[in-house]
């Protein structure tokens, strides 16, 4: 089982789209997939259509005494092979206790590492860096750090790069990075320049292309398999996301092999 985590510290990035859709497209290759919505604003949660009210058992009994398992929290999609587990809005509370309190940065590996049953786990992570993040990044075997084409992204990009190196030297094992440049428009030259410049910065860590603008994949119910299923589709932002996936399992391979 390999563990993808999707996070950047900045918000409206692409996290929850890249989600949903990296894990349509790993479903459709036939690779079982489980998402986990650890934001406490629980979009992923509600694009698979599941209300905030009553608070449905999810991410937060992972951290109650003793702990659910993932198994009893996971939720089937409309989509064949990918399932899901629900964020809550007390999460956001679990949030404001110390990441230091023993055990509780590790409530996530333990629960993946008596998982068994999905092929890849991608975490949707929480645009803040707390104890949710913290971990995420201590179950990760690859940070995915969807970057939105425009400048002021890469400040979070570098923020998010340092976070990952933080985990790295505390859990002592390699947490690579993937940069997945989003939200890029051609036609505007802020747009351009940033692509270039990440691809001239980061060179293998980045994705050598860039999911475009597309306003078909904005209904992320849509792309959660929800009823409205049929209208345009797939546009041009999912058949990117596949061929980002083909490099990402690549880039995944190659530090499964290296490790
Ligand atoms: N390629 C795209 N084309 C058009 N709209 C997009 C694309 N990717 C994402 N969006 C839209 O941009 C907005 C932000 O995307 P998303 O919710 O995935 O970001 P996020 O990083 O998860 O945000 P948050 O930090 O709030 O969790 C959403 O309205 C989403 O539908
Ligand atoms: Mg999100």
């Amino acid at each position: 089982m390999r563990v993808w985590a999707i996070a950047n510290q900045k918000g409206g990035v692409g996290k929850t789209t890249t989600t949903l859709a990296l894990g349509r497209s790993l479903a459709a290759r036939g690779l079982p997939v489980l998402l986990v919505d650890l934001d406490p604003h629980a979009s992923l949660t509600r694009a698979f259509g599941v209300a905030a009210d009553p608070q449905p058992m999810g991410v937060a009994n992972l951290f109650a005494t003793p702990p659910a398992g993932l198994s009893d929290l996971l939720r089937p999609s409309a989509v064949e092979g990918l399932d899901f587990v629900c964020a809550q809005t007390s999460l956001a509370t679990l949030e404001r206790r110390s990441i230091s309190q023993p055990g509780l940065g590790l409530a996530l590996s333990q629960a993946l590492s008596r998982h068994v049953g999905h092929e890849f786990v991608l975490l949707d992570c929480p645009p803040m860096l707390g104890l949710l993040v913290v971990n995420a990044l201590a179950a990760a075997d690859l940070l995915v750090v969807p970057t939105q084409c425009e400048p002021l992204a890469l400040h979070g990009l570098e923020g998010m790069r340092r976070t990952g190196s933080m985990i790295e030297r505390s859990r002592r094992r390699p947490l690579p990075t993937a940069i997945l440049p989003t939200l890029f428009d051609r036609r505007t030259r802020a747009g351009r320049d940033t692509l270039a410049r990440l691809h001239r910065d980061y060179r293998d860590q980045v994705w050598q292309h860039a999911v475009p603008i597309d306003t078909n994949v904005s209904n992320a119910d849509f792309l959660a398999g929800q009823p409205s299923e049929g209208e345009k589709f797939p546009g041009r932002a999912l058949p990117a996301y596949d061929r980002a996936l083909d490099w990402l399992l690549q880039t995944d391979r190659a530090m499964e092999r290296a490790a």
